[in-house]
């Protein structure tokens, strides 16, 4: 027997028009000043998804100010400026309008608000003592998951090593979905969002913490991905394949907040801390090679995921459809046009080693459903090579 415990998701607002109720719902948690974090893109947009914020705020006469200075692989020093913000303007709220990167530095600005010593000090799994002051995130890619999870990813940019601090107090009280904030993302950011969310949601499926609840969401994320992401790339303003990635990626940051994930991002984050390569990216470009080696933990879960990305495995073994679930996620990404060799991404043999040390500390590793070692994980990194 097995014991599980569950995080229940915050309010989630979801599909066309679901921005309109931010100001409401910052009134409803008591807001009187909030502390928007986003980057300058976003800010500079005429009417994009800040614009919008704002607007809804202020109609509920709730007073803003600005971090606009988020950068992708969110740095403590993003931490620290965004704080300095927070605390000379005297804020009562953190409104995340972007991505993971701006969730996740709005996290950190909330943790950092409420916590003494630095960041780093509170990697790992519930060390949070404090409450963190409200957040609630406006999510404009189909993506992290960020919105809905307790994970806060920061690059310390003095080891250029990402740590994670995963807390139910970094749960966003309120997140939002709005695919028409999404529809202006471009075709490679939409490409590399969406196999970030793909990877969690297969991660989370063969995760070794899995269980029906969180496969359920996994399944239906694994689904919905392998059947929109396509369309999403190929065309911005496709409605109906931008909200399924929507729902896909909420769905497979429901699943992984409780399942975990494993090597992929264990590995992936290295490549983001030392190459600030984009999280995605770096995920869609590791996935098959780590899914391949996880293949024998449970073969019948990988031939489950080739039916559900669309492959026939009538007739196959067992393992046979199980390598069809390697294949789809290759041809997935070649299609969306992910790169393929991260030696064409800047990454260099010599760091492998160390890599793949830290890989193994990273806290994604330990729900990897295939124990291995510091030679494998340097046997997966040459075969992405
Ligand atoms: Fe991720």
């Amino acid at each position: 027997m097995r014991m599980y415990d569950f995080l229940v998701p915050s309010v989630n607002f979801m599909g066309v028009g679901s921005i309109k109720v931010v100001g409401e719902r910052c009134k409803i948690l008591g807001g009187k000043k909030a502390l928007i974090v986003t980057d300058r893109f976003l800010r500079g947009m005429e009417d994009g998804a800040v614009a919008q914020t704002v607007k809804y705020l202020q109609e509920a006469g709730i007073e803003v100010v600005f971090y606009d200075d988020v950068e992708p692989n969110p740095k403590d020093t993003n931490v620290r400026d965004g704080l300095k913000v927070y605390k000379e303007e005297k804020c009562d709220l953190i409104v995340t309008v972007g991505g993971g990167s701006s969730h996740d530095c709005g996290k950190g600005i909330g943790i950092a608000a409420t916590h003494e010593g630095d960041l780093y000090d509170y990697a790992g799994i519930e060390t949070l003592t404090n409450p963190l002051p409200p957040i609630v995130s406006v999510n404009t890619t189909a993506g992290t998951g960020s919105e809905v999870t307790r994970h806060c990813v920061i690059t310390n940019t003095k080891t250029k090593i990402k740590f994670v601090i995963v807390s139910w107090r970094n749960l966003p009280l309120v997140s939002i979905n709005d695919p028409m904030l999404m529809i202006k993302k471009p075709a490679g950011l939409t490409a590399a969002t969406g196999m970030d969310a793909l990877t969690h949601a297969i991660e989370a499926y063969v995760s070794k913490d899995a269980n029906p609840v969180t496969d359920a969401s996994a399944i239906q994320a694994i689904k919905l991905i392998a059947n929109n992401l396509r369309q999403a790339v190929a065309l911005g303003e496709n409605i109906e394949a931008r909200e399924n990635m929507a729902y896909a990626s909420l769905l497979a940051g429901m699943a992984f907040n409780n399942a975990n994930l494993g090597y992929v991002h264990a590995m992936a984050h290295q490549l983001g801390g030392l190459y600030d390569m984009a999280h995605g990216v770096a995920n869609a470009m590791l996935l098959p090679h780590v899914e391949r080696y996880n293949l024998i933990s449970n073969p019948k879960k990988f031939a489950d995921i080739a039916e559900f990305m669309g492959e026939n495995i009538d007739g196959l073994s067992v393992i046979e459809a199980g390598e069809k679930a390697i294949k789809a996620i290759f041809r997935l990404s070649t299609d969306i046009g992910i790169p393929s060799k991260l030696r064409d991404m800047g990454v260099k043999e010599e760091d492998f080693e160390y890599m793949a040390e830290m890989a193994l500390k990273d806290g994604n590793a330990f729900s990897n459903p295939r124990k291995g070692n510091e030679k494998d994980i340097v046997k997966i990194f040459r075969e992405a090579f």
